[in-house]
């Protein structure tokens, strides 16, 4: 049976891409759109200012937007919402709903830290769902808040995956070359930006340090513990590209002298581990396209491999400081590091019985 879903956030950057990523979703069906009192009253085509290069599909166009309100989706019998909220409106609501019995996919920063809120990179550490049990018994919830991680993240922890299975990684530090589109619809004006290079992003190198050893950590007793035997430095950089994320990668692994070519094999043959032979609708073929010419990863050429829910690598070579490897990865930030991820995570949870 289809399940009905709602979009918080939905006339911004990533709830447009929910919108175009659940329009005809096999599984889903878009019943209720909510942004800001701004847009009361309009319709969805009204209130949007769209930016995706695919035209609004008309059904949804004509959808009302109502102001955000908890009341009225556990009145229309919503089973999954979709939080694209601003950090700082988040929260409430999204408590508000887990606690009135729906299950709530949230790409909002706060809580992502808490031992008990799994932050979910479906390929990497699917299995984390688990601590839900844990989640609803603490908080004595019915229904339930997963957080996607931050886009940056997504898309190193991603690249990293098969290396961290097959050589074991120690230490990795990370550049990143981030978007505008990260900063939302109207976060970063042309001004600031154009001809420019911005080399501060407020809290995304302490989101990509910590975030990514609670997503290779494991399941404890009380909820997830941190792996503290990988450790990240991150330093993250705005750059005039419109859509996706430019992650340059040095790690330290276990495994010393590891040949390239295997690291290249265990690149191309990664399957996605964790929700491999699941067949979620989302799920890219291929999670890592490693491409050998020495002039990509590129952001117009390779951000929507795999519908944008892969990631590119190239670039793959020797690291001398750390004798170990150093590549370049490239993903799109508003699907994979975002509403593609979201979707994909509440696929699993449907496939797990979870919803
Ligand atoms: N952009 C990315 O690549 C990316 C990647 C990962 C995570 N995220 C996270 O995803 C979330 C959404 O990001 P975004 O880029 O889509 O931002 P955005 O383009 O600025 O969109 C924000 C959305 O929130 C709504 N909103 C603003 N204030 C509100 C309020 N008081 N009550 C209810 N709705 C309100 C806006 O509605 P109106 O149109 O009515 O103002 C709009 O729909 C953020 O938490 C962000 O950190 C973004």
């Amino acid at each position: 049976m289809m399940k009905r879903v709602a979009i918080l956030g939905a006339t911004g950057l990533v709830g447009q891409r929910f919108i175009q990523l659940l329009y005809k979703h096999p599984w889903f069906e878009i019943a209720v759109l909510q942004s800001s009192g701004k847009s009361a009253g309009k319709t969805y085509g009204e209130s949007v200012k769209w930016v995706i290069d695919t035209d609004i599909p008309v059904e949804i166009s004509q959808l009302p937007v109502e102001p955000l309100n908890a009341e009225s989706i556990v009145k229309e019998g919503i089973d999954i919402v979709f939080s694209a909220l601003p950090s700082e409106i988040a929260t409430d609501v999204e408590k508000e709903l887990a606690r009135r019995g729906l299950i709530v996919i949230s790409n909002a920063s706060p809580m992502r830290m808490e031992p008990d809120i799994p932050l979910i990179n479906p390929e990497v550490n699917a299995d984390h769902i688990e601590v839900l049990e844990i989640q609803r018994k603490k908080r004595g919830w019915s229904g339930a808040i997963v957080k996607v991680p931050n886009c940056t993240t997504s898309i190193f922890t991603l690249s990293l995956k098969p290396l961290y299975d097959d050589f074991g990684v120690k230490r990795v530090v990370v550049s990143s070359m981030q978007a505008i589109s990260g900063a939302g619809l109207t976060g970063l004006p042309s001004m600031f930006i154009m001809d420019n290079l911005i080399p501060y992003i407020e809290g995304e190198e302490e989101k990509v340090e910590e975030e990514s050893t609670k997503i290779f950590g494991s399941l404890g007793s009380d909820g997830i513990l941190h792996n503290n035997n990988l450790l990240v430095s991150a330093s993250c950089h705005r750059v005039m590209v419109l859509e996706g994320h430019t992650i340059a990668v040095f790690a330290e692994l276990e495994k010393k002298n590891a040949a390239i070519e295997d690291i290249v094999r265990a690149m191309e043959e990664f399957k996605g581990n964790k929700i491999k032979g699941l067949n979620l609708p989302t799920q890219p073929e291929k999670p890592i396209i490693v491409r050998r010419e020495l002039d990509r990863p590129q952001p117009r050429l390779d951000r929507y491999e795999g519908r944008g829910m892969s990631v590119v690598v190239g670039r793959i070579r020797h690291d001398k400081v750390f004798n170990g490897v150093k590549y370049i990865v490239l993903g799109s930030n508003t699907i994979r590091g975002a509403a593609g991820n979201g979707v994909l995570i509440a696929e699993l949870l449907v496939r797990k019985g979870l919803v």
